[in-house]
Formats: structure tokens, sequence, C-alpha cells
């Protein structure tokens, strides 16, 4: 396909110091092949990005943020903004992780005026995290609430700007949990989420937007994933604490 493979790794809220970050960093910047076909990217928490930029200059690997705050500056406490994090070095940023909708209690509204405030800012681009919990799949409803997330997160967005835009597939019960999804069962939404895609902004564009699977991705999993017609890369959790096996994953998708 007309679609580069781009893996991410969110390190979520690890590794507990700056010394044990700044060496996994390395050890995934000295890792990447110069020449990989695969884009990759690293988003570590906040506080470390500005001195793992530091890190990772003159590399082609990317610098993801978690979260941003959808306003350029004022009494937000506790929150960044996107320019901010693009003063940074900041190339990515992921927005309405599961755990974020779940802790925090974010609303795809709310994501989606994040996702303006990235675009609006031209060279943050963002990782968009849609997914459904296991009572939700249970109950058959997994293409519904997908397309839900996508219509209130994606609300406003505008073809053009649509090929900037990587999304994530992340159903909540592959998290964490050691159960990834078949690549059927991947596939199967994945293929829902490009015609929807299609449908909103014509199947050119839609073939050029990356969608990630994310949840329980390791190296042994990782290929037959990236397999798939739809799945265009990982977001990965756990996994991409250990170089070695983040690093296994970006060779599966080379
Ligand atoms: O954003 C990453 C996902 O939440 C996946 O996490 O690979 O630890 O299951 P995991």
């Amino acid at each position: 396909p007309s679609r580069p493979s781009f893996i991410a790794g969110n390190w979520k809220m690890n590794p507990a110091t700056l010394e044990e970050a700044v060496t996994l960093a390395q050890q995934v910047r000295d890792g990447v092949r110069l020449d990989s076909p695969a884009r990759v990217a690293i988003c570590p928490p906040s506080i470390y990005l500005e001195r793992l930029d530091r890190v990772l200059e003159n590399s082609p690997i990317g610098l993801g943020a978690q979260n941003l705050y959808p306003e350029p500056k004022g009494a937000y406490t506790g929150e960044v903004s996107a320019a901010m994090l693009n003063a940074i070095g900041c190339t990515h940023v992921i927005l309405g992780h599961s755990e974020r909708r779940t802790l925090l209690g974010e609303t795809d509204a709310f994501i989606n005026r994040k996702l303006h405030a990235a675009l609006a800012n031209q060279a943050l681009l963002p990782i968009v995290c849609v997914g459904e919990t296991l009572d939700q799949r249970d109950a058959g409803q997994t293409l519904e609430v997908v397309k839900g997330q996508l219509e209130g997160s994606l609300a406003g967005l505008e073809a053009d700007q649509a090929p900037q835009v990587t999304l994530a597939y992340e159903p909540v019960w592959a998290i964490g949990t050691g159960r990834t999804a078949t690549p059927e069962q991947a596939q199967e939404v994945h293929a829902m989420i490009r015609d929807w895609l299609a449908q909103r902004f014509g199947a050119a564009i839609a073939a050029r937007i990356v969608i990630q699977y994310g949840g329980s991705v390791k190296p042994d999993n990782a290929r037959d994933l990236l397999a798939q017609p739809d799945i265009d890369g990982a977001l990965v959790g756990g996994a991409s604490l250990v170089a070695e096996d983040f690093l296994k994953i970006v060779e599966a998708a080379e």
C-alpha cells in the first residue's frame, strides 16, 4: 500500500527515572537502522521530552507527547500546549488514549479540540486512539462504538488535513493484559475504520491514512498483525520499555 509503517512506543508513566529514560532512548536510537523504511517514534512522559529530544538529535526517530491541552496558554494548571510541545522538539502527540478516557474522563469532544490544536500547530502530528471495552465487544457493539469515537474525535477534520492524522485502534481489553486481538479481529475493525475514512474523505485519502494497532503487541505477534492489509503499524506499550523487544517490533514492520 501507499502507506509507510509506523511504530510508536507509548511509554506511559515509565520508566521511573530520567537516567533510565535516557538509556532507553539511546538504545532505540542506536538500534533503528538509518535507512529503515518504517517510521518510528517514542512517546515518553512529558517531563522527559526536552532531555530526550537531545538524545534523538539528528536521528530519524520521532518524539511524541502523550497529551496536550487545546489552548495556547492560560490558567490551566498542570497542562501544556501544542506549541510548547513543538518548541521542545515534539513531532507527535498521542490523543484520547483509553487510559485518559477512563482515568481522566476525556470525551470525544475534548479529544476533538486537542486534535484541532495539534493540527493548527503545523508540525505536531496527532495519533488518535479509539477502541472498545470488553463489555462493548461482548455486546456486539464494537463497530458502533469505534464509529462513534471516530465521528466525535475527528469532527471538523478537513480532507487535506486527514493524512497527517494517525489512528490507533486499541481494544481496551487487549491493553496491558497480554491478551492481543487476533490479526483477524484487529483487521476487521481496521477495515471498518478505513471504510469510514473513505466515506468521509474519499478512497484516495483513506488509503493514505496510517492505522496502528495497539494492545499487547510483542515481538512474537507483531509480524502477523502487521501482515494484515489495513494494519499499518503499532502503538506499543509494555514492549516499548525493553529496547530489544521494541526494536524487534520495528524490524517486523520493515
Ligand atoms: O498505547 C499503547 C497501548 O495502550 C498498548 O499497551 O502494549 O502495554 O498493551 P500494551
